[in-house]
């Protein structure tokens, strides 16, 4: 298994290209099923949870193939399962949109229950009620789920609360559904805008991705496409934070500023200066750094995929700080191993409470998920001393060439391993 070596304390500066955004990414290939043509999708991140996605899409019969690193051709034509099994359905969260696409193209799907990260309870009862509103049966049988519908019929679907997953997915389901459908209390990331468009960009009529309620005028047929996926808002947020942390000095380029403003003020709260191009920011954080309140909820709120990166910058900021996990019921597992390296945080359920420290120490720690496997980055970036940061599995399913993009700012890390624990190549 792979681990990052980090020797901490290089302040970053210099220039960093975002990548295409990993959860609009995931959905955007299941949306793939639904066109009746061939689709191109550019500026995907070169990620294993995207490797994944296409990989159970070539499984499924689609002809797959890399243009260039970041540029896939998709072939849906072929397709002729209906099925995701376990073994890699396991692998990913986003292996549940599957479920929808192949309900919205096929009328049935036989999906295993997601996986992902592990952040307690992850239930797809709000994924489940809007298929049934458009008029599927969905079981669960021998370890699978089961989906199909004689007719899917545009329905009225009120979310009991805001889920992304829940929001893709239905939208996969109802874009060739008969009628209108209409999901409120929606969610409104960034990433279903983008999935909006691109299935709009296909001959799809979706209006309101964006606002808490989405209109979906089913169509018979969609078209092929080429789209560009939006970049990453977490990746952008993740490489702020770098800057923040280190007191650097950087731009972070190919970014949609308006999907930072959240991170923005909370980092410029903090003590960061911020100046906003067009495409670009720059970031940087000269002085001390100071606590505050951080609650994470639904966007356009500060987002809960950053608040592990924002805890391990307060863990070195003067103060006390407050950060309420709105979204999540157990995502502070990660704590333990910012404690390890000197920070001292409480956890008493869905709030920690930590007191800054002028230092963090190195030493050998775990991720134990994705972002948290971002805020143990981090804090080594900032750290006395050598940290080693294992199970890196867990980064590399969200940050392309995170290693190349931190040396080119002037920070010392190495990748000790080749090998991923993930699938990395698809070819056609
Ligand atoms: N929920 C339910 N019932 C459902 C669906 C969700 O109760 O049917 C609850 C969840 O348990 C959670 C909350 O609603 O407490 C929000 O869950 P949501 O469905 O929005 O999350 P998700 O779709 O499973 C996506 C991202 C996550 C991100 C969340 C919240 C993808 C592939 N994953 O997950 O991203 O944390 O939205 O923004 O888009 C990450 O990138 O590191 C990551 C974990």
């Amino acid at each position: 298994m792979g681990k990052f070596i980090i020797n901490g304390g290089n302040p970053l500066n210099g220039t960093v290209k975002i990548s295409g955004a990993k959860n609009a990414a995931v959905a955007l290939i299941p949306a793939v099923l639904l066109s009746d043509d061939i689709c191109v999708l550019e500026n995907m991140p070169a990620i294993s949870d995207v490797s994944i996605a296409l990989f159970i899409l070539s499984e499924l019969g689609a002809n797959v193939k890399y243009i260039n690193k970041n540029t896939v051709e998709i072939d849906p034509r072929g397709v002729h399962s209906f099925t995701v099994l376990k073994e890699i359905s396991e692998k990913m969260r986003a292996s549940c949109y599957f479920l929808g696409a192949l309900l919205g193209r096929n009328k049935k799907a036989r999906v295993a229950p997601p996986g992902g990260c592990d952040f307690g309870v992850r239930p797809i009862d709000q994924h489940i009620k809007g298929f049934s509103a458009l008029g599927a049966t969905v079981t669960f049988e021998g370890g699978m789920v089961d989906a199909f519908a004689k007719e899917l019929k545009g329905a009225a679907v009120y979310l009991d609360r805001v889920s992304v997953g829940a929001t893709i997915n239905i939208m996969l389901a109802a874009v060739k559904a008969n009628g209108l459908t209409v999901i409120e209390n929606a969610a409104k990331e960034p990433h279903i805008v983008d999935l909006a468009n691109f299935l709009n960009s296909m001959g799809a009529d979706i209006m309101g991705a964006g606002t808490d309620v989405i209109k979906i005028k089913g169509v018979s047929r969609l078209n092929g496409s080429t789209y560009s996926v939006i970049p990453d808002q977490i990746e952008a947020g993740t490489y702020m934070a770098a800057a923040v942390i280190t007191h650097g000095d950087i731009i972070v380029d190919n970014i949609i500023p308006k999907h930072l403003e959240s991170i923005t003020a909370k980092l410029i709260e903090i003590g960061a200066s911020v100046e906003e191009y067009d495409e670009s920011l720059r970031i940087s954080a000269k002085g001390d750094l100071k606590g505050c309140v951080v609650n994470t909820m639904p966007h356009p709120g500060f987002p809960t995929d950053m608040q592990p990166q924002i805890t391990a910058v307060l863990s070195v900021s003067n103060g006390v700080s407050i950060v309420n996990e709105g979204v999540w019921d157990n995502r502070f597992k990660y704590v333990d191993q910012l404690t390890v390296m000197g920070a001292k945080i409480q956890v008493d359920g869905k709030v920690a409470i930590i007191t800054g420290t002028e230092k963090l120490k190195g030493c050998p720690v775990s991720a134990t998920d994705l972002r948290a496997g971002a805020a143990l980055v981090l804090a080594g970036l900032a750290a006395d001393g050598t940290t080693t940061v294992g199970n890196i599995k867990y980064i590399e399913r969200g940050y392309e060439n995170i290693v190349e993009k931190l040396t080119a700012l002037g920070a010392d890390i190495k990748r000790e391993d080749e090998k991923s624990d993930y699938i990395t190549t698809v070819t056609a």
